[in-house]
């Protein structure tokens, strides 16, 4: 299949794209390098041995969408673009809406002109809110977001949905992400979040290489079995080839589906932090700090729709995400900008 990549050169696109060739598909880029770069997709040509067809735009550029979409017979597009620091979500809220939502609406319409009536979207765990119970079901109900990034994803969603309720041939696959971290084994691409990182991941990474003095632990007063957050952790490249499968899975399908992408295991801050330590034999300073605002105990997935509909299930473990990171890191510790 030919399938477009909205924001293909960031964490997760990068990852897919390998993927997909991989698979036999045929994946185009779009993407405008506002927080990606343009070396991951030589590291992307680098890892499959052949080029990709890149176009520099942005997804809320009409008429760049309609020259790609006129130059190329999509049959599936995968949405990764879009802005997706929840802190800065917070500060910059009007930025968020207006990017996250207006690309979505001008990449609808460009495939609703040309035909193209199947979309894969980069939908996030955090649509569902802080849940009274784990695992996270795509059956309970969202209840609520707690910053515009959030409110973006389940905006989204429901504009996607609304596709499908107006034209039953629309095939809408929503893949709600866990926590997505690891890079792929060859360390030639991988996370390269600008400034200093949010998320936990990138930011022991950064402190492994020296980049960054020492981690602080958000809480360790949580009812989880050490205080420390539960999150379900899992590797990109599991994750990537959750959309090769959806993707599949779109093109004899219609209607919409929400589907989880996560292990079904919960690791504590300090399982991540130790184990990382453990398998790189590398020392990670850390301090424990008050608990971040917004932060709830603990979340993971159940994974058994992914199953079910996919065939898909995670197969690497939180030592292959740490060791993964690792060389990712150590080969590039100023990410793609060395
Ligand atoms: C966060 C977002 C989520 C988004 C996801 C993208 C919030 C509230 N949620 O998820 O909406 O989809 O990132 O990847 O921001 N931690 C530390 N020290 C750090 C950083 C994190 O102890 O320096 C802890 C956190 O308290 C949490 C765990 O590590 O328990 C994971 O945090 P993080 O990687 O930021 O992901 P989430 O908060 O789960």
């Amino acid at each position: 299949m030919k399938i477009l990549l909205t924001g293909g050169a960031g964490f997760i696109g990068s990852h897919t794209c390998v993927e997909l060739i991989n698979a036999g598909h045929t994946p185009v880029i779009v993407d405008n390098f506002i927080n990606s770069s343009a070396e991951s997709v030589r590291r992307i040509e680098k890892i499959v041995g052949r080029s990709v067809p890149l176009y520099e735009a942005d997804v809320s550029d009409r008429e760049a969408m309609n020259r790609i979409f006129d130059e190329n017979a999509f049959d599936c597009v995968i949405h990764f673009a879009g802005l997706k620091a929840v802190g800065e979500s917070v500060s910059q809220p009007l930025r968020y809406y207006r990017n996250n939502l207006d690309t979505t609406l001008t990449l609808c319409e460009t495939m609703q002109a040309h035909g193209v009536k199947k979309i894969v979207f980069s939908s996030s765990a955090t649509v569902y809110g802080n849940q009274p119970e784990v695992p996270y079901r795509e059956d309970m109900q969202s209840l609520g977001c707690t910053n515009p990034y959030g409110w973006t994803k389940y905006m989204i969603e429901k504009i996607l949905e609304g596709q499908t309720v107006a034209d039953p041939e629309w095939s809408v696959v929503l893949l709600r992400y866990f926590n997505p971290i690891g890079a792929h084994e060859s360390g030639l691409i991988g996370e390269d979040p600008s400034g200093i990182p949010n998320n936990l991941m990138p930011y022991v990474a950064k402190v492994a290489v020296g980049e960054l003095k020492q981690l602080s632990v958000f809480g360790n007063d949580y009812p989880t079995p050490d205080g420390t957050g539960v999150r379900d952790y899992i590797h990109v490249v599991d994750l990537a080839r959750g959309h090769v499968k959806a993707c599949d899975y779109a093109a004899g399908h219609t209607g919409s589906e929400i589907i989880n992408l996560g292990t079904g295991h919960g690791y504590s801050v300090l399982d991540l932090v130790n184990t990382f330590m453990k398998v790189n034999n590398v020392n990670v300073p850390y301090v424990i700090a008050p608990r971040r605002p917004g932060d709830i105990a603990e979340n993971y997935a159940d994974p058994s729709k992914a199953k079910a509909l996919l065939g898909w299930e995670a197969e690497k473990n939180l030592e292959d995400m740490c060791r993964d990171t690792y060389r990712f890191q150590s080969q590039n510790p100023k990410g793609y900008h060395t």
